[in-house]
């Protein structure tokens, strides 16, 4: 089973890439609304978050873990991989490479929760591979609660992506990373306010391909994965409004079950 775990409905987008990569595989969901966002809180608490969501997957059965949130994969997934005997995956360094891969001119920019932004860690992975890479980062805090209140088409989000792209778009990025599992969701309003000619990158994307090439190359690991075909997902807080999200998120009818963390 593949275990996924996101602070709230915005690793859905990872859950619909794998279900679309990997058509069959069981997967189990975590989406911590209970305790989200994790973008405002402190380093220690998103870590001992992603340490209990982490536990909450492997004692339901999963075998990867894919931590299906840049705030979590941005300052836990040391610990994450340190306590837990098993494949875990995190979403930062899959976008990272594929940015630097599409990328012609090397002017990326990021964006993503205060805590990702923060934690400066896109732009210390991007250096890393390419000084010469200019990377331009800027948090946009209010995304997530638009995103989990289902407001994607409503033009005050418009005017608020509008804004946040606005400082990035003045230095020329060619290409832009969705640096937070939620923004998929706002991909068409954020394409246009960034320009048609701003390569997005999707860190939802970028996780599941990383995923399909690690089972492809262990064969033996690949076949220890259950594939009937199974989808559970868990929430520790269950609201009309979550629902109604993250329907339209995998765009089909799902059941949140809820579960105490
Ligand atoms: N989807 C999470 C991320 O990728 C949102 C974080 C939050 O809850 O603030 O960063």
């Amino acid at each position: 089973m593949i275990g996924i775990f996101d602070s709230g409905i915005g690793g859905l987008t990872t859950v619909k890439a794998i279900m679309e990569k990997l058509p069959g595989y069981d997967i189990v969901y975590f989406g911590d609304t209970a305790r989200t966002p994790y973008g405002t809180k402190s380093c220690g608490t998103v870590i001992n978050y992603s340490l209990e969501n982490s536990k909450l997957l492997m004692e339901k059965g999963a075998k990867l873990i894919i931590m299906a949130c840049n705030t979590a994969s941005s300052v836990a997934t040391e610990k994450v991989k340190e306590n837990f005997d098993t494949p875990v995956f995190e979403v930062i360094s899959p976008a990272v490479k594929r940015a630097l891969k599409e990328s012609r001119k090397k002017q990326i920019g990021i964006i993503g929760t205060r805590g990702t932004i923060k934690s400066n860690v896109y732009e210390k992975m991007i250096k890393g591979f390419d000084k010469s890479a200019s990377v331009f980062s800027e948090p946009c805090p209010l995304l997530v609660p638009l995103v989990e209140e289902g407001w994607t088409e409503r033009p005050e989000t418009a005017m608020i992506v509008k804004k946040y792209i606005q400082p990035l778009k003045v230095r020329q990025i060619d290409t832009l990373v969705l640096g937070c599992t939620h923004y998929p969701v706002l991909k068409d309003v954020i394409q246009r306010k960034a320009g048609k000619r701003v390569k997005l990158i999707d860190s939802a994307e970028a996780v599941t391909d990383e995923v399909v090439n690690f089972l492809q190359e262990n064969p033996d690991f690949d076949k220890s994965l259950s594939k009937n075909g199974k989808t559970d997902f868990f929430v520790s807080d269950v609201t009309e409004q979550f629902k109604i999200t993250a329907r339209s998120i995998i765009k089909k009818r799902i059941e949140l079950k809820h579960i105490e963390i």
